[in-house]
């Protein structure tokens, strides 16, 4: 097939072009520096030019400043976010994270996780988050303001309630609501559209599951790559003819089929747990166990790992594995789950591969 350059769109009315096809910068916080540096520039030299971070994706902040260096900076668009409550916090988040980049601006900071209720009043309310957002982007520090959830209606709420200019928000195949009401109010209200989970955590195929999202009224979508193969071959749907055949069409509404009932949209409904097991967490956005389910054991235990991120993350996993054990089946969480999902049934499935990363990392530790 001819090859292509990557397709531009705008940032809803930022003045931003951005591909149409970015960078998720979660996964960086798992790889070793050197092998996250290599993710990070073969993605540009494919034509990626948004860039999706947090201060929260471990140090994938200090790995993109180091793959940055030597690019022409005003060719790209980084985003990052934090998840500050108070006007002191995210000032400093904001400091930490230009330096962390290695940059004089970010083009956009979001407010990172918004939570309806007490979280969302805090944040835009009197000394909150928002005012170091503002005084920053009057500094120049920060170009644009956006926020982030995993819920589609704080968003609406969000941006009726401050001229928020960029959202980040989950939408592939399985999880379409973002376009009855969120989407169409930021394409009246001229907000850029950028979307995370695009792939569902790897559950779907990438190129389908991409083309498909580049038909939706979107600016750019976001697939997290932990690998470089992974980077290479979402950038090349940019590259290429978005239309979907027929045959590709009836492969999407099956994977949506298959799916509707088992993908966690991490919208917690479900919380509290009694037994304080953090369902939506384990369930749609674990980033270690996602990688172990798309990997498997043998290419688990050989994969270039940050040293950090393992120590970190077995510290943690043995305790979830706790948490998990702990599950009393009261069927709580069901009754409360909009999707319907098995959660009694999920959970305890993922407790091999949890046990199994566990010995793994115990494994590459002691060498
Ligand atoms: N603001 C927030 O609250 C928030 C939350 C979550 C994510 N995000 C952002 O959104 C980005 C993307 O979301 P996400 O990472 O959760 O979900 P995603 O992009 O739907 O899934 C990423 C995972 O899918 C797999 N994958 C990606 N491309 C692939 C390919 N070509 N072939 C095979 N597998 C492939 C990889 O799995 P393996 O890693 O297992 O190989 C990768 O880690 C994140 O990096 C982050 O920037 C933001
Ligand atoms: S069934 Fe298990 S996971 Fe669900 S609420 Fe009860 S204890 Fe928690
Ligand atoms: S299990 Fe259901 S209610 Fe809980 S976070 Fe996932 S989708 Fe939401």
């Amino acid at each position: 097939m001819e090859q292509m350059s990557m397709q531009k769109r705008s940032l809803g009315k930022t003045g931003l072009q951005v591909s149409a096809i970015g960078l998720g910068c979660a996964q960086l916080g798992s790889s070793s520096i050197e092998y996250a540096v290599r993710v990070v520039r073969r993605a540009l030299e494919l034509g990626v030019t948004y860039l999706d971070t947090a201060r929260g994706y471990r140090d994938a902040e200090i790995k993109i400043g180091q793959a940055l260096q030597g690019w022409a900076r005003d060719r790209l668009v980084i985003a990052t976010k934090t998840g500050g409550k108070t006007r002191d916090e995210a000032r400093q988040h904001i400091e930490e994270s230009l330096q962390r980049l290695r940059t004089d601006y970010v083009d956009v900071c979001h407010l990172h996780g918004l939570r309806r209720g007490d979280d969302l009043e805090q944040r835009l309310g009197p000394g909150g988050a928002l005012e170091a957002l503002i005084q920053a982007k009057e500094e120049g520090l920060v170009h644009h303001i956006g926020c982030t959830s995993h819920r589609w209606e704080t968003l609406v709420e969000a941006i009726q309630r401050f001229p928020f200019e960029v959202i980040l928000v989950p939408m592939n195949v399985i999880e379409r609501e973002p376009l009855q009401e969120l989407i169409p109010l930021c394409q009246e209200k001229g907000i850029g559209v950028t979307i995370m989970k695009p792939v569902a955590t790897g559950l779907l195929p990438a190129t389908l599951a991409l083309k498909w999202l580049l038909n939706q009224p979107i600016a750019t979508a976001v697939p997290g790559a932990t690998k470089i193969e992974e980077a290479e071959e979402n950038a090349l749907v940019g590259c290429r003819p978005i239309a979907l055949t027929d045959g590709e069409q009836a492969q999407i509404e099956a994977l949506r089929l298959g799916y509707e009932r088992s993908r966690c949209r991490v919208c917690n409904y479900c919380t509290p747990c009694p037994q304080g097991i953090s369902i939506g967490s384990h369930l749609g956005t674990d980033v270690m166990y996602d990688h172990y389910r798309t990997m498997g054991p043998a290419e688990f235990r050989a994969f270039a790992w940050s040293r950090e991120a393992i120590e970190r993350d077995l510290e943690s996993r043995r305790k979830q594995i706790e948490a998990i054990e702990s599950c009393d089946r009261c069927g709580r969480c069901e009754e409360l789950c909009p999707y319907g999902l098995p959660i009694m049934e999920m959970l305890p499935r993922m407790l091999p591969a949890m046990r199994d990363m566990v010995a793994i990392y115990e494994e590459l530790l002691s060498i």
